[in-house]
């Protein structure tokens, strides 16, 4: 996981959670001893999954309740960190198909050209009439935040989406298969 999303669970525990359950996360051994993570560097998916195990089971909430509030959290953080590849986009639509090329732009960075095929390999678009179908193949398992973000760029947008997940890796599929219908 490129460290942008890493870093943002740390903000997010803080800000949610308090200074203490901030402190008791950024012990686990995967975090650097500076506690920064870095947007240019790529941190191991399994590093990535320990350290979000520990946040879930801390703060002892269900963990789609958890990543489905983490989504939000992470939209409204990233149009403030990312602003130019927010303001560009004309809408939800547009915003949600380039998803996976913003991904990938910021993947460009990483000197690790094994780290780069993963980040591109998480996502595949599919377009069909006024909907998308997102293919998402990922040990991060992580559908639920896809859709709570997808929401929030619908919000953001002010436009009407349906959201709906027939196929999910969490149910024993191959993929997680995500459909976006575009209702505005
Ligand atoms: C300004 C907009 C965005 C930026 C800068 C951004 C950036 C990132 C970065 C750097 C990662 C880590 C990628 C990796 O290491 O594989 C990530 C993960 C992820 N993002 Fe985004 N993202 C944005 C918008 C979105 C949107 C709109 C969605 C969904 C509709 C989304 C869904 C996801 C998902 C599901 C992951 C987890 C992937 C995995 O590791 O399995 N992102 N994002």
């Amino acid at each position: 996981m490129i460290g942008v999303i890493n870093s943002l669970l740390l903000d997010y525990v803080k800000q949610k959670y308090g200074e203490s359950m901030l402190q008791e996360l950024v012990a686990h051994p995967v975090v650097p001893g500076d506690h920064q993570f870095r947007i240019d560097t790529y941190y191991s998916d399994s590093d990535w999954e320990e350290l979000y195990h520990k946040a879930v089971n801390m703060v002892g909430i269900d963990r789609e309740e958890f990543e489905w509030d983490f989504g939000y959290f992470c939209g409204d953080a990233l149009v403030n960190q990312f602003p130019g590849f927010v303001k560009g986009c004309t809408g939800a639509r547009d915003m949600i198909t380039r998803q996976p090329k913003i991904h990938n732009a910021i993947s460009h960075s990483l000197a690790d050209h094994d780290a780069q095929k993963i980040v591109n390999n998480k996502f595949m678009l599919e377009e069909q009439g006024d909907k998308i179908i997102m293919h998402y193949v990922s040990v991060n398992h992580m559908c639920t935040f896809y859709r709570s973000l997808a929401t929030w760029v619908g919000e953001h947008f002010n436009e009407q989406l349906s959201i709906n997940e027939p196929r999910c890796m969490k149910q024993g599929h191959h993929e997680c298969e995500i459909h976006v219908q575009y209702t505005k």
